[in-house]
């Protein structure tokens, strides 16, 4: 017989990302409406299930959040709790504390745990499911770089904001003749730059999967000169290289699972151009985490409410181990065990590529 649901608990991982607040709204909603289930919410992700540091979640706690970017649970990137600092006798190690976390969820009496996360938190949310905790995954990520789903929610918010900039870009840039150049975010997959790039009508894009060469950017944009076009806008992913270069590193967070913080090619890139280009002044703008805050996009909101009205709806089936996906039009789930570690990254002779290079957009190749 199947186990009777009674209580869920909530959780989001990660850097945080448009539309989790509407998830959180649209699982607990569900959950209280339909299904009659108690709610509560750890704070600072998996760090509150060890601390047991949980609020209750109910219809008036989630009201008035669903457009709102952040997260009403907060978010940490820095716990996973199979491999956990802890201060031992004066000494900071690294620990296996998962039993802790399952032991509060039993002594709260959650049934089930909804982990909202990338790739490091489901990872985590797979290790919890294999020590037999009932565990639901909902993909977020601004960077879509999970293979199981065709969209990840808080990409569509990153993707308009990062449009937006790129025309606001182009005024500055076609009145001062200038080559403006804007890198955006999204880790090793350059699904941010691509879309933006073509929304936003960039003269080159360029990304991780596509190393680029300096002298064909030139030759675009004394091209696009000949032709009348004394401007040009690069769109540059966080994550490209030159053909015999290496990514640009902005820090390392030494005590995160995750530790490289990508960022810096967008000025060195400028320097570089503007070395060999002496007539254009070259400019840079980092768009940063501009991407990830404000007011969700409509997409989001709906994508997420979508997904958490799914995560809810498969606790009620009983369907643990598994996370929601978009597939086409569709939602439907994938088991934890097939997501984690399945990236998705822009395929070079992908149609969206080919759609930009057949209308003159360059990737520096
Ligand atoms: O994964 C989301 C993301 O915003 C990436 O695009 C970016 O590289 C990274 O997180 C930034 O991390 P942080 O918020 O820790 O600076």
């Amino acid at each position: 017989m199947s186990q009777e649901i009674k209580k869920i608990a909530l959780l989001t991982g990660g850097g945080d990302c448009p539309g989790l607040n509407a998830v959180i709204r649209a699982v607990t909603r569900t959950a209280i409406l339909q299904y009659g289930y108690e709610v509560i919410g750890y704070k600072f992700g998996y760090r509150g299930l060890y601390n047991n540091d949980f609020v209750p979640l109910t219809l008036e706690s989630v009201s008035g959040i669903e457009h709102k970017g952040g997260t009403i649970l907060y978010s940490s990137n820095k716990d996973n709790l199979f491999d956990y600092l802890v201060n031992e006798d004066g000494k900071m190690v690294k620990k296996d504390v998962s039993d802790v976390a399952v032991e509060n969820m039993k002594k709260e009496g959650v049934d089930v745990l909804v982990v909202i996360g990338g790739d490091g938190t489901l990872t985590s949310a797979r290790d919890f499911s294999r020590k037999g905790v009932n565990v639901i995954g909902v993909p977020k990520t601004i960077d879509n770089d999970l293979a199981a789903t065709d969209v990840t929610f808080g990409f569509n918010t990153a993707i308009s904001i990062a449009t937006e900039a790129l025309d606001r870009l182009h005024t500055t840039a076609e009145s001062h003749h200038r080559v403006m150049l804007l890198e955006v975010m999204g880790r090793n997959a350059g699904w941010i730059a691509l879309e933006s790039g073509i929304a936003g009508s960039a003269d080159v894009i360029l990304l991780p999967e596509i190393p680029y060469d300096i002298n064909k950017i030139v030759e675009k944009i004394e091209d696009r000169k000949k032709h009348g076009k004394p401007f040009s806008i690069i769109v540059v992913a966080e994550g490209a290289k030159s053909k015999d270069g290496e990514v640009v590193v902005a820090k390392i967070v030494e005590d995160s699972p995750d530790p490289i913080r990508l960022g810096g090619i967008g000025n060195k890139l400028a320097g570089d151009i503007e070395k060999i280009i002496k007539e254009n002044e070259v400019r840079c703008t980092v768009l940063g985490h501009l991407q990830r805050g404000g007011t969700t996009s409509t997409f989001d909101r709906i994508l997420s409410t979508r997904y958490g009205v799914a995560a809810a709806d498969l606790i009620k089936e009983g369907k643990f181990g598994n996370m929601v996906c978009l597939k086409g039009d569709v939602i439907s789930c994938e088991t934890l065990e097939n997501v984690i570690g399945a990236n998705k990254n822009v395929n070079p002779d992908g149609e969206l590529v080919t759609v930009a290079r057949k209308i003159g957009i360059s990737f520096g190749d």
